[in-house]
This record gives structure tokens, C-alpha cells and sequence, in this order.
């Protein structure tokens, strides 16, 4: 628990902070990165989402959260991050208070700095919900935070646990295992926070491999990529979309994130959409159940005419991140067993 004076101690002294490992008991921690989760913590909290699905589903009216309040705190752009965590909460009757652009419309436009912002936030909820541009920054709220959790919503290039959580879900839920899988991840790899999460989480089941398909200046950091083999995972980078395995059971595109290119506006052109799905790519390459997978937004990468396959599988991912959500809150807030 975050709350023990003992937690506050080692915090304060401590330079090189590390957020807990669930192993298996949520209550209390932070969800800062996917490197915090084992199998079965996954399968445990797999296990509340379908309770989620039938509360949300059937309108019941839950109180599982009731009397918490959960700060949602963005710093960036948002809209299913944002909305399926303020959804989620409001699902099981506890309160969000949404704080958009606090550079702006906070105190920190008057200078405040981010140490007393996080402290201000904790003294009034149960728990923060943070999405920033700066990577580490989930990392730095959990360490400032004595009092209550830090879930990340997204850091920079660093990581976005709680999407992968959700696309891990989605690929469980259509192929039955989260073992000996064969995937292909497609477009901005070095940017794209949730292909690191989704590697990172790929690697805690065995036997599993992924294709990696970039323009040349897109591809995993070299100390990404060397850190995520060392956990065993298989990764093979191609560049040609002739080296994209038939028998893939999922292809997970991504935008490139034009945010990174400011002032390189030609670099951002050469290198954007250089890999597009439409349905014809996606038939030549595609197997027949390969899941088409996307965490959204696209900006032209997936077209539309793609939607009503029954492969696109990005809606389900879409609907599924609100429940891994209410499911998320329940557990760490304590109110879940
Ligand atoms: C992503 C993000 O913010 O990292 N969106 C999301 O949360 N689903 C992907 C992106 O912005 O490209």
C-alpha cells in the first residue's frame, strides 16, 4: 500500500525509484508499466472483465466505487484514454474529475511546479489517471504520489500499460491463447508507446513472435529492441511487405506520430503511410483470421473500406479497453478481489 509511512520513507530517499510488481495483488499500486505484470496477474485481471462487460452492458448499477473519486489528468490529446477511463469510473459509481490541458488551465500556468501539482491532486482523490508528452513522467508522478496510485495513461515514447492490457485482452478473447502467437506490428515503432507496452506484455507468455514492419528511420530503438529480446521474445524486423508471414493471428498498425516531426515536416511525409491496409492489401497478405488490430487514432494507415471485414478488429479493442478499465480501477482501488 502506498500509504504506509514506511512506502513514504523509502520513496523520499530514494533515488532510482521502481514501481511494485503486482504479483497477483493490485490494491494499492501503481500501473506504470506492463514490466510490473506477470501471466497471472493478467489472467486475474482478465478474469473481472467479463462482470465489467455485463455491468456496463446491462446498465445495472453498480457501487463498487462508490464514495472514490478518480483525477484524470492529460496533458496530451485524448479521446478513448480519456473517455473509457471517465466512462469506466462513472460505470461503477465512483466520480472523475477530468483536469485537460492543466498547462493551461491549471496552476502550473502560473508556474506551479509539477511535484506540488501532484501533491494538490492526491489530497483530493483516490487515485490519478495520467497521460503526458514526457516519457518517465507516470514513473515520476509514482514516485512524488506517496498517498494514493498512478495509473498511466500514456508517456511520451515510453509506455501505455493499460491499452496493451486491452489489446492483450482483444487477441485473447478472438484467438483463445496468448502463447505461440505469430503478430506483425506495422508503422511508427520507435515512437508508438503502445507497441512498447504490447512487446512487453507479448513477452510475459511463451513461444510468442512478431514481425516488425518500418520505414528504416521508424524502427524499435536499438535499446528497445535489444532489451525486449532479451526477454525472449522472437522479433524480426522486415521492411518489405513481401516478408509478412501469411499465417500472422495479428497485424497491429499504428499512425506515425506526426507530433514527433515538428519542424521535419519532409521527413514526416517520406516516412508517413508508407504501409496502408485497404482491402486488397489486406487480402493479398492477410491470412484468412489474421486479427487487423489498431489502437487508434488512424490517420489513413487502416482505410475505412476495411471496417466491415471480419477481421477489422479495432472496434472490439475500442469497447473492451472500458472494461479492462473498470476492471483496472476496481482492483487497485481495492474494491475488486
Ligand atoms: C495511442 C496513444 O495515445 O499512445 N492512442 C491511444 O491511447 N489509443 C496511439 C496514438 O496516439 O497513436
Amino acid at each position: 500500500m502506498k500509504d504506509s509511512p514506511e512506502a513514504r520513507v523509502q520513496v523520499e530517499h530514494s533515488s532510482s525509484f521502481a514501481p511494485e510488481p503486482i504479483k497477483r495483488n493490485f490494491r494499492g499500486k501503481d500501473v506504470v508499466s506492463l514490466d510490473q505484470f506477470d501471466a497471472a496477474s493478467i489472467w486475474d485481471l482478465f478474469l473481472k472483465v467479463h462482470d465489467m462487460a455485463t455491468i456496463a452492458r446491462n446498465g445495472w448499477s453498480s457501487r463498487i466505487l462508490a464514495g472514490k473519486i478518480v483525477t484524470l489528468l492529460f496533458y496530451q490529446p485524448s479521446t478513448r484514454t480519456r473517455v473509457s477511463f471517465e466512462a469506466a469510473v462513472k460505470q461503477l459509481g465512483g466520480e472523475a474529475i477530468v483536469v485537460t490541458d492543466p498547462e493551461k488551465y491549471s496552476s502550473e500556468a502560473k508556474g506551479e511546479v509539477f511535484e506540488d501539482s501532484i501533491r494538490t491532486y492526491e489530497a483530493y482523490c483516490d487515485a490519478i489517471v495520467i497521460r503526458h508528452p514526457e516519457t518517465g513522467t507516470a514513473l515520476r508522478s509514482a514516485e512524488i504520489a506517496t498517498r494514493v496510485p498512478i495509473l498511466n495513461a500514456g508517456d511520451g515514447i515510453g509506455e501505455h500499460p493499460t491499452q496493451a492490457l486491452l489489446d492483450l485482452y482483444t487477441i485473447w478473447q478472438r484467438t483463445g491463447r496468448l502463447f505461440n502467437l505469430k503478430g506483425l506490428m506495422a508503422g511508427d515503432l520507435l515512437n508508438g508507446r503502445t507497441v512498447h507496452s504490447l512487446i512487453r506484455g507479448l513477452s510475459l507468455f511463451p513461444g510468442n513472435e512478431v514481425y516488425l514492419l518500418s520505414p528504416e528511420e521508424l524502427r524499435l530503438s536499438r535499446e528497445d529492441l535489444a532489451s525486449f529480446q532479451k526477454r525472449g521474445i522472437k522479433l524480426y524486423e522486415i521492411a518489405d511487405v513481401s516478408q509478412i508471414p501469411g499465417d500472422c493471428a495479428f497485424w497491429y498498425w499504428t499512425r506515425v506520430q506526426k507530433e514527433k516531426f515538428e519542424g521535419r515536416e519532409a521527413e514526416y511525409e517520406k516516412v508517413n503511410n508508407r504501409f496502408v491496409v485497404t482491402q486488397d492489401f489486406l487480402d493479398q497478405y492477410g491470412g484468412a483470421s489474421t486479427m487487423l488490430m489498431h489502437p487508434f487514432p488512424r490517420k489513413g494507415e487502416i482505410l475505412q473500406e476495411v471496417d466491415t471485414d471480419p477481421r477489422a478488429s479495432y472496434f472490439e479493442q475500442i469497447r473492451n479497453g472500458m472494461y479492462i478499465r473498470m476492471a483496472l480501477l476496481g482492483l487497485v482501488l481495492g474494491k475488486i478481489k
